[in-house]
């Protein structure tokens, strides 16, 4: 090629340090991003003292998430004060909620940039060099950003996301992200078989599909006939039996009996369900606009166990949400037992500037009552890990090794389809992305412990 033909590369060879805060979203924007910005040259680097651009992927979802979030770039000011020219840029979600307003409130800060307009990244951040500000927070309702290769980097070599849709239309009435990620859309399914191929070839063993409401998954293009995620999911499985799939997060709405029905009939589609709650009362499931009661929600996890007996049901619940009870909060404990979670993630209520929680109800369950009652839900919840764990002992699970553990380098870890970490002893050549079959011996509520069969 002549050389007048190379297009000048805005990166230059600058470092690019990358932070990442929030959710799986997140981790997979980042491997977006610095895939934007190492096609302008940059070069991206694992030691922030080296960096010459640090892009921190924020949350927003409760406001203890941006308070780690401020207090990091507080810290920021002393590399600044190191490295003349330092381009400081805060992207994701809290870029979208505060826009401007994160100039005026932190001056280390140089751009802004809410995650639809990512490609504009190197833009945004030459415009900084040059002395001024970038910013772009323009939502979109098409990018789904389907034709960048992600850069990967956690690198156990083993599993990956692969981001399938962007958005949400739910309106949850607590939660920010419709405000902070826009509206749902959908990513052309042959960049996701496509990706998803790639990474099977290059040594992958497990995928993990990732959108807010993966089941409102739909693809249509002229006269084809239209994908949905049922047939998504038996797409990607197809790749190979030896391609594990996962995806995250399934609406209770919107759980339908087909994609059971596809989970069912391949072994590589992970038997593990997330299956956010939120709560066991139909009075605060309405409040919170879930659109479900927690009949229909039983009625789902019954029909996942019909078909999947050994299939595990994970949770998101929240705590003290606007008008709760004591009566509302004991269903939610109630609904916990009932289910029986093998794991959840558990939340105290944060209202969100924005959201029609904030605009239209009253956050008047106090503090101490919120702490109360979420460490009531953490208790029972190590309860019944503990008692998923134990009806696992004496039984052998095929466990994909993701690496050392991290006590010994005597032992390995990995996964059961259940998504449960297995601790066991090394034995002969098995190496990372290998399937091993374990017999459970011992447990916490965290971790199964075993030996190879
Ligand atoms: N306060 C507390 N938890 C929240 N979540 C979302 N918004 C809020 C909020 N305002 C929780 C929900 C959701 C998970 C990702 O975060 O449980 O499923
Ligand atoms: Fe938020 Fe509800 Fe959308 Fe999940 S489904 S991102 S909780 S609005």
């Amino acid at each position: 090629m002549k050389l007048e033909n190379l297009r000048p590369l805005s990166g230059n060879g600058k470092r690019l340090y990358v932070e990442t805060y929030g959710c799986q979203m997140n981790v997979g924007d980042s491997e977006i991003l610095v895939s934007i910005m190492q096609d302008e040259g940059y070069r991206y680097t694992e030691d922030i003292a080296q960096a010459d651009v640090i892009l921190v992927n924020t949350c927003s979802i409760r406001d203890n998430a941006e308070q780690r979030i401020w207090g990091r770039l507080r810290e920021f000011h002393r590399y600044k004060r190191a490295r003349k020219g330092l381009v400081v840029g805060i992207v994701g979600c809290m870029a979208e909620r505060l826009r401007e307003e994160l100039f005026e409130r932190e001056t280390v800060v140089d751009v802004v940039a809410g995650p639809d307009s990512y490609r504009e990244l190197p833009r945004l951040v030459a415009a900084a060099a040059a002395g001024g500000h970038g910013v772009n927070v323009q939502l979109s309702q098409e990018e789904t950003y389907g034709d960048i290769r992600p850069v990967r980097l956690d690198r156990n070599g083993v599993s990956a996301f692969i981001s399938i849709m962007r958005g949400c239309n739910n309106f949850c009435s607590y939660c920010v992200v419709p405000y902070t990620r826009g509206r749902e859309r959908s990513r052309d399914p042959q960049t996701i078989l496509r990706e998803a191929q790639e990474l099977f070839s290059a040594g992958y063993r497990e995928v993990t599909l990732l959108g807010q409401n993966v089941n409102s998954y739909r693809w249509k293009e002229g006269t084809a006939e239209a994908v949905d995620f049922p047939a998504l999911v038996e797409r990607v499985a197809g790749i190979s039996p030896l391609l594990r799939v996962r995806f995250a997060t399934s609406h209770p709405k919107d759980l339908s009996d087909r994609l059971i029905e596809v989970m069912a009939s391949y072994p590589n589609i992970c038997r593990a369900v997330h299956l956010p709650a939120q709560s066991g009362s139909d009075r605060m499931l309405a409040a919170m606009n879930r659109k479900y009661t927690r009949a229909w929600y039983l009625e789902r996890v019954a029909a996942i166990r019909r078909r999947m007996p050994d299939c595990a049901v994970t949770t998101d619940l929240i705590a003290g949400f606007c008008g709760e009870t004591a009566e509302d909060h004991a269903q939610t404990l109630s609904l916990m037992r009932e289910v029986g979670y093998d794991s959840a993630y558990m939340f105290k209520y944060s209202q969100r500037p924005g959201t029609l929680a904030s605009r239209t109800m009253t956050d008047d369950v106090s503090e101490e009552v919120k702490t109360a009652r979420l460490n009531e839900i953490i208790a029972l919840q190590n309860e019944l890990s503990t008692a998923s764990n134990e009806r696992d002992m004496g039984n052998v699970f095929e466990v994909l090794v993701e690496g050392l553990s991290r006590r010994s380098s005597e032992q390995l870890c990995g996964r059961t389809s259940q998504n449960k970490m297995v601790v066991f002893d090394r034995t002969g050549e098995t190496a990372p992305g290998d399937y091993v079959r374990v017999r459970i011996t011992g447990c916490t509520s965290a971790t199964l412990f075993g030996v190879a069969e």
